[in-house]
């Protein structure tokens, strides 16, 4: 219970952006008590109607009860929130769930923090947008003390979907988050080249999206695929060597830069696939990039 309002809840979420929201209107949804903070006043509006208490400050939310859930920018704004004095003597012997978005070296420090100040601590990543949350799309990643995850289990619950506990070292969600991060952006960057250079070509949006879902839908067992290749270190390139897939990536350099487009990304691309080559791995499949680009 919260000496400053004598309120308890269930769970209280700090951080009222989007996802945060969405988060604190899922708990709402599932009944559960929720008190709400956020550092710039008046996010809170549709959640106070729906019954969920606003906090007046962030050491009276992490009070009002045994969970709180963070969900901001990144780690420093979760830092300038949690490590307040007033926030930190708060916690103790509560628990943060923190699924903000930052690198795995960032939840291991927070961690740490946690360790000394006798907050108890899970860190967290959302792999899916905030019409997901509540659903049975959502996917949360969780790492930490196993009991914490556990204990914590039926409230978490309350945001739907699927959740994942990665292992004990803080650290494991972040960096899984990252690499999840690696495929999503680099993805959506081709994606997004690709309809700039069909465009040049008088191919529209529409015209290309069909087939470009047929390409998508190649990938998840070349995900697979790979993953075992890399994990073995085989990098089978009997039915696609690299010498073939270069040469494909520089007819999209050229066209391009035929049409006054930016062909960096996929010059980068190229370039890394040529360094396969030239060290004598050219009937290596592409995946041997991953043993190139970290230096092996
Ligand atoms: N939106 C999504 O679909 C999605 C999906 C997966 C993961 N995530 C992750 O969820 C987290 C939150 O995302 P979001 O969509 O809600 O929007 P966001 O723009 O990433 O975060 C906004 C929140 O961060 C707070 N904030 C920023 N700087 C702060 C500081 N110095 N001190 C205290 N609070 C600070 C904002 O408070 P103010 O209102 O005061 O500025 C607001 O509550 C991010 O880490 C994001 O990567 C989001």
């Amino acid at each position: 219970m919260s000496a400053h309002t004598g309120r308890s809840s269930a769970v209280t979420v700090v951080g009222l952006g989007p996802m945060g929201r969405t988060l604190a209107a899922a708990f709402l949804d599932a009944g559960l008590a929720t008190t709400v903070w956020n550092r710039t006043p008046g996010r809170d509006t549709d959640l106070t109607a729906r019954g969920a208490v606003a906090a007046a400050s962030p050491e009276e939310a992490v009070a009002a009860s045994p969970l709180t859930v963070v969900c901001v920018v990144n780690y420093d704004a979760s830092d300038a929130v949690l490590r307040q004095e007033a926030v930190t003597s708060a916690l103790k012997g509560r628990t943060v769930v923190n699924l903000s978005a930052d690198v795995p070296g960032r939840a291991r420090d927070t961690a740490e923090w946690a360790a000394r100040h006798g907050v108890r601590y899970l860190d967290g990543a959302i792999m899916t947008p905030t019409p997901t949350i509540g659903t049975d799309d959502a996917v949360f990643l969780h790492s930490g003390p196993r009991e914490l995850y556990e204990e914590h289990r039926p409230v978490l619950a309350a945001l739907g979907g699927t959740h994942t506990h990665l292992g004990e070292d803080p650290a494991r969600a972040a960096a899984y988050d990252i690499a999840l991060l690696d495929i999503f952006w680099t993805a959506m960057a081709g994606y997004t080249h690709a309809l700039a250079v069909a465009r040049a070509e008088g191919v529209t949006g529409a015209e290309l999206a069909p087939f470009a879902q047929g390409i998508a839908a190649i990938l998840p067992p070349l995900f697979t695929e790979f993953a075992a290749d890399t994990d073995a270190g085989t990098y089978s390139g009997e039915l696609n060597p690299i010498t073939s897939a270069v040469s494909t990536m520089a007819h999209v350099v050229h066209a391009s830069e035929a049409h006054g487009i930016d062909a960096s990304l996929m010059r980068v691309i190229e370039g890394q696939a040529r360094r396969v080559v030239a060290r004598g791995h050219g009937s290596d499949g592409y995946t041997r990039v991953a043993d190139v680009i970290t230096g092996r």
